[in-house]
C-alpha cells in the first residue's frame, strides 16, 4: 500500500462531485459541482439536463478536486466511483470516465453504492473530528487493528438515510475490516426529502424546497397543525402488494418489520388540502435560485403568512417525529447503541436537535455528518471505498450503472 490516496467521483444525481481522501480518514479535497439553479426551474431534476450538466462539470471537477488536494493522479492508490443507485444517465458519465481514467493510470478501480456513500459520511467525519481533536491516527490506535476501522468503529450502528431518494433504516455493522449492512426498514413510496421538496413547491417556495422549510419553520407553531403518521398495515405489504413507487420497489418489503415503514406521500396531500381549505397562499414569490434565507420572523413573514409558517412548522415537527420514533425503535429493537443520520434530510436543524436530545435520554450516541457531507459529495464516496481498497474488492472491468442497486440485501 501506497499513499492510501483515493479518488472518489460522484455523479447519481444532481451534483458532480470528486474527492480526495487519505485512508477514508483524512479529506484532502471536496469539491461539488450543484445543478441546482439548473433544475431549480422545474422544481425537480431533469435526467436528461443532469447527465449533460455532468459531461460539462466531470473534468473541471475532477482537475480542481487534484489540484485543491496537491497531488497528481501519479500519487493516488486507487480510483472510486459510485455504482447506483441513481439516474442511470447520470451514473453513467462518472462511471465512464472513472473507467477510462483507470485504464489511462492502471489505478485500481472500486465501486460504491451511494448509500453506503452516505453512511460513511459520517464515519469519515467522526474519523475527522478525532483526529482534529489530536487523537491517534486510526492505525495506530489499537494494536493490529485493520486501518480501515478506528476504535470507535467497532460497534454496530443503526443508519438513516435520509435524502431526497431515500429513507432507509440499516442495521450497519463492521466485520474483520469491512462493513455489512441489513436493510430494517425503508419508505413505501416518497422519501422524506422528497415530501420537502413536494411541500415546497405546492406552498410556491424555493427549490430544493428542504432548506426553505427548515429555515421558515422555526417562526410557526409546530402544533398548530396536527398532522399524525397512521402506522403502516401489517396486511397491507404481507399480502404481497407492490409499493405504490418505482423507488419503493427496489428492495423487498415483505420481511421487514412494519414498525420501521415509513409512507410519506400522505402528509403531502395533507398539506395540499389544509392549503385549499384555509386559502393559504404565499405572499411573495421567492425568486428561483435565491439563497438568503429568513433569520428573522419579520423576514419570514414577507415570504409566507402566518398561516402558512404554522402549517410548515406543523409538517416539519411531524416528519421529524416520525422519523425520529421508528429510527429509535429501530435500534432499540436490534441493540444498537448508536445512530448515524445522513442524507440530505440530515442537514435539518429541527432533526438533529430532536434527535440528540432524544438520544441523551436514552443514552445512546447519535451522529451527523458536517452540513457539506450531508447532501450529495464525493468524500464520502472514497471514505466507504477505503475498506473495500484495503480488502482488495476491486470493481469487474465491464462495471456498468445500476440505477436500482440496494444496499443491505444479498
Ligand atoms: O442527499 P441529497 O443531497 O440527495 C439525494 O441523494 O437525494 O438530498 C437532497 C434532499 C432534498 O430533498 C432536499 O430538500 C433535502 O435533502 N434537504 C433538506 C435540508 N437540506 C437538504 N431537508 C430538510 N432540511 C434541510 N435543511
Ligand atoms: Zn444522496
Amino acid at each position: 500500500m501506497g499513499s492510501g490516496l483515493i479518488l472518489a467521483i460522484e455523479s447519481s444525481c444532481d451534483e458532480t462531485a470528486a474527492a480526495v481522501v487519505e485512508r477514508g480518514a483524512h479529506t484532502l479535497s471536496s469539491v461539488v459541482a450543484s445543478q441546482i439553479a439548473t433544475h431549480a426551474r422545474y422544481g425537480g431534476v431533469v435526467p436528461e439536463l443532469a447527465s449533460r450538466e455532468h459531461l460539462r462539470a466531470i473534468v473541471p471537477v475532477v482537475r480542481a478536486a487534484l489540484a485543491q488536494a496537491g497531488v497528481a493522479l501519479a500519487d493516488l492508490d486507487a480510483l472510486a466511483v459510485t455504482s447506483g443507485p441513481g439516474l442511470a444517465g447520470a451514473l453513467l458519465v462518472g462511471i465512464t470516465y472513472a473507467k477510462a481514467l483507470a485504464f489511462a493510470t492502471g489505478l485500481p478501480l472500486i465501486a460504491v453504492n451511494h448509500l453506503e456513500g452516505h453512511i460513511h459520511a459520517v464515519l469519515l467525519n467522526e474519523r475527522e473530528v478525532g483526529r482534529e481533536a489530536g487523537e491517534p491516527p486510526v492505525s495506530e490506535a489499537r494494536p493490529g487493528a485493520s486501518a480501515a476501522l478506528p476504535m470507535t468503529d467497532d460497534e454496530p450502528a443503526l443508519a438513516l438515510v435520509v435524502s431526497g431518494g431515500h429513507t432507509h433504516l440499516y442495521l450497519a455493522e463492521p466485520r474483520g475490516g469491512t462493513w455489512r449492512y441489513k436493510l430494517v426498514g425503508r419508505t413505501l413510496d416518497d422519501a422524506a426529502g422528497e415530501a420537502y421538496d413536494k411541500v415546497a413547491k405546492l406552498l410556491g417556495l424555493g427549490y430544493p424546497g428542504g432548506p426553505w422549510i427548515d429555515a421558515l419553520a422555526q417562526f410557526g407553531n409546530p402544533r398548530a397543525v396536527p398532522f399524525a403518521f397512521a402506522q403502516i398495515k401489517t396486511k397491507l405489504h404481507l399480502a404481497g402488494k407492490t409499493p405504490r413507487t418505482k423507488a419503493a420497489r427496489t428492495a423487498p418489503i415483505a420481511d421487514l418489520d412494519p414498525r420501521f415503514l415509513f409512507s410519506f406521500s400522505g402528509i403531502k396531500t395533507a398539506v395540499l388540502r389544509y392549503v385549499e381549505l384555509r386559502g393559504l397562499r404565499r405572499e411573495a414569490p421567492i425568486r428561483e435560485g435565491q439563497s438568503t434565507f429568513p433569520k428573522t420572523a419579520p423576514d419570514a413573514l414577507k415570504i409566507s403568512p402566518q398561516g402558512t409558517l404554522d402549517l410548515i412548522a406543523s409538517f416539519q415537527h411531524a416528519v421529524v417525529g416520525d422519523l425520529m420514533k421508528k429510527t429509535f425503535a429501530a435500534a432499540e429493537s436490534l441493540g444498537a447503541r448508536r445512530i448515524l443520520v445522513t442524507g440530505g434530510v440530515a442537514a435539518n436543524r429541527e432533526l438533529r436537535t430532536r434527535f440528540a436530545a432524544e438520544a441523551a435520554r436514552r443514552r445512546v450516541r447519535v451522529s451527523f455528518p458536517t452540513l457539506a457531507l450531508s447532501t450529495d459529495n464525493a468524500a464520502m464516496i472514497a471514505a466507504a471505498a477505503w475498506p473495500r481498497f484495503v480488502a482488495g474488492d476491486f470493481a469487474r472491468p465491464d462495471l456498468s450503472a445500476e440505477p436500482s442497486l440496494a444496499l443491505g440485501r444479498s
